[in-house]
């Protein structure tokens, strides 16, 4: 079996690639011409490495990427922008994610799968405690979160416009915040990090993590498994601590993380009254603290991956604890 990966190069896709290459797939990676391959080729093993061939076009590029997914029976496609302007992140993964699924098409493709994010979900509106998962509602107004989230909600719904025009068998995965060697532990999840300071927000919030080879193997799946076009798939580990928590894992761990804490009744108020400083002066303070994005990230909720678990046989097979301790900075050995 032959299949392409977009993103190769990067944190999900390298790992992504190699799993593939352990199943004894053929894996064709397509890269753009700036890319560096050194470190994916290092991940995958000159052993594995024979069964990879790399491909160099920009994504825009329709007709290139169609001719390389010729004989291709799976997409995955993992690329996208994870920082910048709206812009430039429509130009890096909305944009493309069109033109990839026409040319997916045209090539006789079985199935794409797009890896878009968690953060999808309109968490801003939902109720405290309550739980997330798959019929949950996206965002309505992802332009009032960031840049990245608007960006991942529009290009999922650029791939659905094309599956319903083309027919094309689509399947999305999304992770939760994607840790492992290199990524550290710590996100916007916890709080806001000012250079060395972590400002905890509240802390009784799960994180929805994922390690990344578990991540990997949930793409793989979404694949591969039967039965599953037309479904979403939220990709998180198991036993996830809360905020609170992970920094105290962080101080057994001898990783003590500078941190001071916004009780949970505080965070509303401060972003309100930041908001309003923001706009008064006239964007003397970044405008990064809005009540909606605060409501949507630090809300307690729980998370579930049962679906996951059920429709695509997957199963986190690395623990949060070995994750956690793998993904610190001291963690030597790239597992
Ligand atoms: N990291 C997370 O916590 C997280 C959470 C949820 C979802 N995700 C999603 O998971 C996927 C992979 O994330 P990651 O953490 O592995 O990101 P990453 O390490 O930054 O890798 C991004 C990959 O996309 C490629 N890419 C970026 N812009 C591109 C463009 N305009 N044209 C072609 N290729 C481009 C990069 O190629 P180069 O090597 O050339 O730069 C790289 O291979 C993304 O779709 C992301 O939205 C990530």
């Amino acid at each position: 079996m032959s299949v392409l990966v977009t993103g190769a190069t990067g944190f999900l896709g390298q790992r992504l690639v190699r799993l593939l290459r352990e199943d004894g797939v053929q894996v064709r990676c397509l890269v753009r011409p700036s890319s560096d391959l050194q470190s994916l080729r290092q991940s995958v093993g000159e052993v594995l490495w024979n069964g990879v061939d790399v491909v160099s076009t920009e994504l825009m590029d329709s007709d290139r990427c169609r001719d390389a997914m010729m004989g291709c029976s799976i997409v995955y496609h993992v690329a996208a922008g994870l920082s910048g302007s709206t812009s430039t992140l429509f130009l890096s993964s909305v944009v493309p994610t069109r033109g990839l699924l026409r040319a997916a098409s045209e090539a006789g493709v079985q199935r794409f799968v797009l890896v878009s994010s968690l953060g999808v979900y309109g968490t801003q509106a939902m109720q405290s405690g309550s739980i997330l998962d798959e019929r949950s509602p996206v965002d309505p107004h992802p332009h009032l979160r960031d840049p990245y989230t608007y960006s991942k909600l529009m290009q999922e719904r650029a791939a659905w416009e094309v599956q319903q025009e083309t027919g094309l068998p689509l399947v999305i995965v999304r992770p939760g915040v994607i840790i492992g060697p290199g990524r550290g532990v710590l996100s916007a999840r916890v709080g806001l990090q000012l250079g060395p300071l972590m400002v905890r927000m509240g802390g009784t919030q799960h994180l929805p993590y994922i390690y990344v080879d578990n991540c990997a193997a949930a793409v793989r799946q979404a694949g591969l498994a039967e039965g599953v076009d037309g479904e979403v798939f939220n990709a998180i580990d198991d036993d996830l601590p809360t905020a609170k928590e992970l920094l105290r894992m962080c101080r057994r761990a001898g990783h003590r993380v500078k941190s001071v804490w916004i009780p949970r009744p505080l965070i509303q108020p401060m972003a309100a009254t930041y908001d309003w400083y923001h706009r008064w002066s006239r964007g003397q303070l970044p405008g990064v603290l809005t009540p909606y994005r605060t409501a949507s990230i630090w809300k307690p909720l729980k998370y579930t991956n049962q679906k996951a678990k059920s429709q695509l046989g997957w199963q986190p097979s690395i623990s949060f604890d070995e994750a956690f301790h793998r993904s610190l900075p001291s963690h030597g050995a790239d597992a």
